[in-house]
C-alpha cells in the first residue's frame, strides 16, 4: 500500500520529513498545508535542494486551511509539524477525519490541552505517533539492552545552545521555554532509558538574553534534581547562554549503572571497569521515526511506533513539572500531577 500524505505546517522540520519520506517508495506526500502560502513554496524548494538533481519531484496540493485540505484529499495520515502554541484545533479536526497522524513535540504548551486531545484519541482508538525521534536512535536500543536488569545509581543531563531565530521561541505563552520546547527530547530519552520520573524540584531564571532583547521572556538558565520511581537519582541543566565554541562534549546525557557507565553525545560511550567503547550513531533517527510511522499506517501496526501520544504527554508532564516548581519553589510529583490535569493516562 502507497501511504498518501498530507502536512499540517511546513517549516523547518517539515522540510525534513519530507525530505525522508520523498526517499521512502511507499510515502506519497499528496498535499501540504500552511498559514503562510510563501511558507509552502519555501518548503518546496527546500526539499528539492535537499534532495538535489535525482530526488523525486514533491507534486503535492497547496493548502491555507487544514479544513479545505481534510475535506479535499484522501489522506491515509497527517504530519502535524506545527509551533507549540498552535496545537489544538488542527488535532481535533485530524482526529474527527478519522486520520492518523504524527504529532511533533512539543504536544502542548500544557497539560490541559494535551488532556482533551489525550482523551478523543483514546475513544476513537486512532494511531498517533510523536516526533521523539531519538527512541528510534540504534544508540538507545544498544544503551537499553546494556541497561537491562542493571541497577541504575544516578543519570546526569546537560544541553547547552542559543536562543532559535524563529519569531515564537523566545516568549513563553508561543514556545513554552527551552525545557518544554526543546530539551524535550532528552526529557523523553531519560523516561526511555532510566524509568519514569517521580519528583521534580527544579530552579530557573531569566539572567542575560532579556538585557538586549526585552520582550524575551522564556527562563535562559535552567537546572532540576530528578528522582525517579526506581530510586535513581537524576540532574539535568539546560541553558541558552552558550557562546558558539563551546565543545560539543559539554552537553550529554550520563548514565551511571552497576559497573557500567554510559555517555550519549552524538554517538554512545560505553564504560565498564576494563573497557571503554564508541558505538557511532549509525543510522539516522528522524528517517528511521517517518519509515516506521509510515510503516505502522500502511500495515495497522502500532506497535511500530515508539512515543504514541500517551507518551508525549508523559514526557510533557516532566517538563511541566519542572516549570511549575521553579515558579513556585516547591518540588512536584509528576504522577499526582497527572491523575489530576489527565485523568485516565
Ligand atoms: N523532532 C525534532 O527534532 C524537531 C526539530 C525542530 C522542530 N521540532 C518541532 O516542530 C514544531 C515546528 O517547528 P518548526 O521549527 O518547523 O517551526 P516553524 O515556525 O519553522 O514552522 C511552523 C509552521 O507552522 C505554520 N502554522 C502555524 N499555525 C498553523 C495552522 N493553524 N495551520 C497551518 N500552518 C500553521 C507556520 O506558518 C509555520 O510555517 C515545533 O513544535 C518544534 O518543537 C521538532
Amino acid at each position: 500500500m502507497t501511504v498518501r500524505l498530507g502536512f499540517i505546517g511546513t517549516g523547518s522540520i517539515a522540510v525534513s520529513h519530507l525530505a525522508n519520506l520523498l526517499a521512502q517508495p511507499d510515502a506519497e506526500v499528496v498535499a501540504l498545508c500552511d498559514l503562510a502560502e510563501e511558507r509552502i513554496d519555501a518548503a518546496r524548494e527546500a526539499v528539492a535542494r535537499k534532495l538535489g538533481a535525482g530526488g523525486r519531484p514533491l507534486d503535492a496540493a497547496g493548502y491555507t486551511d487544514y479544513r479545505a485540505m481534510l475535506r479535499d484529499e484522501r489522506l491515509d495520515a497527517a504530519y502535524l509539524c506545527l509551533p507549540p502554541f498552535a496545537h489544538g484545533d488542527p488535532e481535533e479536526a485530524v482526529i474527527a477525519a478519522g486520520v492518523p497522524l504524527l504529532v511533533e513535540k512539543p504536544v502542548a504548551l500544557d497539560l490541559a490541552p494535551a488532556a482533551r486531545i489525550q482523551a478523543r484519541i483514546h475513544e476513537c482508538g486512532l494511531l498517533v505517533a510523536t516526533g521523539y525521534q531519538l527512541r528510534y536512535a540504534p544508540y538507545a536500543d544498544r544503551a537499553r539492552e546494556l541497561l537491562a536488569g542493571r541497577q541504575i545509581g544516578q543519570a546526569v543531563v546537560t544541553r547547552f545552545g542559543r536562543t532559535p531565530g524563529t519569531p515564537w521561541y523566545h516568549r513563553q505563552d508561543r514556545s513554552g521555554g527551552q525545557l518544554i520546547e526543546m530539551a524535550t527530547h532528552q526529557v523523553d530519552l531519560l523516561r526511555a532509558l532510566v524509568g519514569e520520573v517521580r519528583t521534580v524540584y527544579a530552579a530557573a531564571a531569566t539572567r542575560i538574553n532579556h538585557l538586549r532583547q526585552p520582550d524575551y521572556d522564556i527562563f535562559d538558565a535552567n537546572a532540576m534534581a530528578l528522582t525517579f520511581e526506581n530510586g535513581a537519582v537524576g540532574s539535568f541543566v539546560n541553558n541558552f547562554l552558550a557562546q558558539p565554541g563551546l565543545p560539543p562534549s559539554a552537553g550529554q546525557l550520563q548514565i551511571f549503572a552497576d559497573g557500567l557507565n554510559l555517555a550519549i553525545a552524538g554517538g554512545l560511550r560505553v564504560v565498564t571497569g576494563d573497557s571503554v567503547t564508541e558505538e557511532s550513531d549509525a543510522g539516522d533517527a528522524m528517517a528511521r521515526q517517518d519509515a516506521a510511522f509510515v510503516r505502522a499506517v500502511a500495515e495497522g501496526r502500532p506497535d511500530l511506533i515508539r512515543s504514541d501520544y500517551a507518551n508525549a504527554v508523559r514526557t510533557l508532564a516532566v517538563t511541566v513539572a519542572a516549570e511549575r516548581s521553579a515558579r513556585s519553589g516547591r518540588p512536584i510529583e509528576v504522577a499526582q500531577l497527572l491523575a489530576e490535569e489527565v485523568p485516565g493516562l
